[in-house]
Order: C-alpha cells, then sequence, then structure tokens
C-alpha cells in the first residue's frame, strides 16, 4: 500500500490513533475501479476526492498530479490490472480534542485490490430505511467523508429487514440514493434519478446519464418520492463498488415484472463496455493523466511504469465477465496501530518497497440473497421526452 510517499506491506501499522480521521473520522477517500489494465474515470475520482478534502478543509498535501501517480504507481506495486482502489485521507495525528489546528500534517495512504461487484446477486431487493440521509445543511452527503456512519446505519436496517441494499430519503421525505450507490427509476421509457444536493455526485451516475442519452433514451434530473419507486418499471442502482445493479423488490412491492427490465439491461451492457474500453492505463509509459499534459514537472508522474516488483501477483485479477460471480471478497482491511512517523515529501517513491502484500483478512458477505443472474435484456423503446 501507499502510506505517505512510500509503499509498505498492506498489514504495517501506519497510522496512530490519535489521528483524526481514526478517532473522529475526520478525512475523506475515495472508490475507484481499474479495469482490464485501465483505470475507470481517475481524473474525476481525484477531482471529487479534493473538493471533499476541500469541503472540509483539509490540505491533502500532494498535487492531483502526484495522487494520480501515486494511485497508478500502487497498482503497478501490486501488479493489477483490474481492482478496487481506496484512496484516504485522514487530518493526521493530533490531541484528544476535535480541532483540526491541533493536527499535524494529512496522512494519505492508497490501498488496491481485487473486488467483485458489491452485490452477490444482480436483481436486488431494496428497503426504504427510517433513518434519513444526512441533510445538506447538517453534513453535505457530497463529501465523501471518512465518517459514513449515516450509511452504516441505514445498511444495518436494511440487513435487518432482509433487504440487500437501502433506500434513503432526505429530510423533506424524497429519495436521496442507496447506502452506497445512487438510484434511478425508469417509468414509461423514461429515466428519473434525484438532484445531487441530497446524495453523492456518484461518477457512475454521470455515467450512466451520459450512457443512456447517447442511446436517446431520455434522463430527467428530479425529485422523486417513493410512489414513484414502488410504481417503477425499472429501478437500478450505481456505484463503483456496487457498479451496476437492477432493483426489482422494494418495501415488499415486485418492481416491474420482477426482472431486470430493458432499459437497466441496456445501462449495463454499455457500462461493461464503457469500463473496459475507456480509461487512464496503468502499465503504459504515457498514462494520460492530467501529469501527463502538464511542463516537464517535478513530479513522479512521468514516470515510466516503474519497475516491477516480484510482488504477489493479484489473486484472481480476472476480466469482469459480463455476469456476475457469486463470491467476493470484502475490501481491504488494514490494521492500523502504529504512530507513523511523519514523511517528508510526498510524492510517489521511486524506489517504491516492492511489497508482497500479506495475505488480507479476506471476508465474505453478510447479507446473501437468492441469486439470481439477469440474462441480459436487450434494449427497448424509449419516448424521446427530454428535460
Ligand atoms: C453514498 C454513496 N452514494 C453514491 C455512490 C456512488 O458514487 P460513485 O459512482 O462515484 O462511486 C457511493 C460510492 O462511492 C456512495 O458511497
Amino acid at each position: 500500500m501507499y502510506a505517505n510517499g512510500k509503499f509498505v506491506p498492506e498489514n504495517q501499522p501506519v497510522i496512530s490513533v490519535f489521528d483524526h480521521g481514526f478517532l473522529y473520522g475526520d478525512g475523506v477517500f475515495e472508490g475507484i475501479r481499474a479495469y482490464k489494465g485501465r483505470v475507470f474515470k481517475l481524473r474525476e475520482h481525484v477531482d471529487r476526492l479534493f473538493d471533499s478534502a476541500k469541503a472540509i478543509d483539509l490540505d491533502i498535501g500532494m498535487s492531483k498530479e502526484d495522487m494520480e501517480e501515486a494511485i497508478l504507481e500502487t497498482l503497478r506495486q501490486n501488479n493489477l490490472k483490474d481492482a478496487y482502489i481506496r484512496p484516504i485521507v485522514s487530518r493526521g495525528n493530533g490531541d484528544l480534542g476535535l480541532d483540526p489546528l491541533k493536527c499535524g500534517k494529512s496522512n494519505v495512504f492508497i490501498v488496491a485490490k481485487t473486488m467483485d461487484s458489491l452485490y452477490d446477486v444482480m436483481e436486488l431487493k431494496a428497503i426504504t430505511v427510517g433513518i434519513r440521509r444526512n441533510a445538506p445543511d447538517m453534513l453535505s452527503p457530497n463529501i465523501k467523508s471518512l465518517n459514513y456512519l449515516n450509511n452504516i446505519m441505514a445498511k444495518i436496517e436494511a440487513n435487518a429487514k432482509g433487504g440487500q441494499e437501502a433506500i434513503f430519503l432526505d429530510s423533506n421525505g424524497y429519495v436521496a440514493e442507496g447506502s452506497g450507490d445512487n438510484i434511478f427509476i425508469i417509468k414509461n421509457g423514461i429515466v428519473y434519478t434525484p438532484p445531487t444536493i441530497n446524495n453523492l455526485k456518484g461518477i457512475t451516475r454521470a455515467t450512466a446519464i451520459e450512457l443512456l442519452e447517447k442511446n436517446k433514451i431520455p434522463v430527467r434530473v428530479e425529485n422523486i418520492g417513493l410512489f414513484d419507486v414502488y410504481t417503477a418499471d425499472e429501478i437500478f442502482v450505481t456505484g463503483t463498488a456496487a457498479e451496476a445493479a437492477a432493483v426489482v423488490w422494494v418495501d415488499g412491492r415486485t418492481i416491474g415484472t420482477g426482472k431486470t427490465g430493458p432499459v437497466t439491461a441496456l445501462m449495463l451492457k454499455e457500462f461493461e463496455r464503457i469500463t473496459t474500453t475507456t480509461g487512464t492505463e496503468i502499465y503504459t509509459k504515457k498514462a494520460p493523466t492530467r501529469a501527463a499534459a502538464k511542463p516537464a514537472a517535478k513530479t513522479a508522474a512521468a514516470k515510466p511504469a516503474a519497475a516491477k516488483p516480484a510482488a504477489k501477483p493479484a489473486a484472481k485479477a480476472a476480466a469482469k465477465p459480463a455476469s456476475k460471480p457469486a463470491a467476493r471478497t470484502a475490501a481491504s482491511k488494514t490494521a492500523a496501530a502504529k504512530p507513523a512517523a511523519k514523511p517528508a515529501a510526498r510524492t510517489v517513491a521511486k524506489t517504491a518497497v516492492a511489497k508482497p502484500a500479506a495475505k488480507p483478512a479476506a471476508k465474505t458477505a453478510a447479507t446473501k440473497a437468492p441469486a439470481k443472474k439477469p440474462a441480459a435484456k436487450p434494449a427497448a423503446k424509449k419516448p424521446a421526452t427530454k428535460k
């Protein structure tokens, strides 16, 4: 893993319990995926990471160019082509009070692992949960912060009620999003998704809108109520970890036919196409990061695909198949305890320590439901109403 400019074994303690990311959830993160040797929407994710940091007045302490290169180098160090990547920026070490002014430099970590889609089934049951999505005037859901308790509470409730995903309402009763994904409903050939005031500005959400519109399927960004959810012809959710999945049951109501509908199927197909054919190449000398466009700077960016470590190859870097595999390992887990001495610089270390990352504490998913694979359906009709 990347830790403040160095590459270290993923089970090596790298943060102190006095880091406010650990003490208070004071920090930000991203979830990014790589497919077939390319990082999907790298720039967008790095931009969002920096926006989240700016919103909480957190200095990441490195440039976007260096962050992009550090992400790519983390993948190279682990010989990964298909992976889930997690950059984490925490406030840094402080005292037991809340004050960020008393914290030192922020800590930056990047872990990358293989990870299948978040869900074990591709046709989900969702539960509308009682807990409301954080209001924008309380803690904006646009901030991808290290405090995900709001989302975790929703997940706990959905788990308890037999759903694979939660549907959050906002404090006004409008549909906001899932616990870790954005939501779309389809009615009479028109796709609706809520404005992002009450949900994360999902990068997969933006991609889905783009793909749908390219296929002449009208998309309307407007408030949605539960009535619209229950009476939808189709519903799907999108997210980097979740990728895209149909929701076929909500609060006891079967949605549409109870199967992946034609618009969702088209979207899934298009999504798979775009994720496997676009993105920033990991193992090329000319990865199109924004640094490549920059004048010869002193960033580590223009570096050639670093000396490949004999490090352990990614276990099952399987190119994502059209249909979903059943099994999946959980997101990386790294124990932490040690107050890592402050690093000096935070560019990508050239002489990175090749790390044969020790075995991850694998873990299987908690809730499981009857696995059903959608026989991906061809697209269908789409009225021309455009917003
Ligand atoms: C709360 C929440 N909403 C939506 C999303 C989907 O965002 P993206 O598509 O950028 O991964 C995520 C995942 O990051 C999330 O955690």
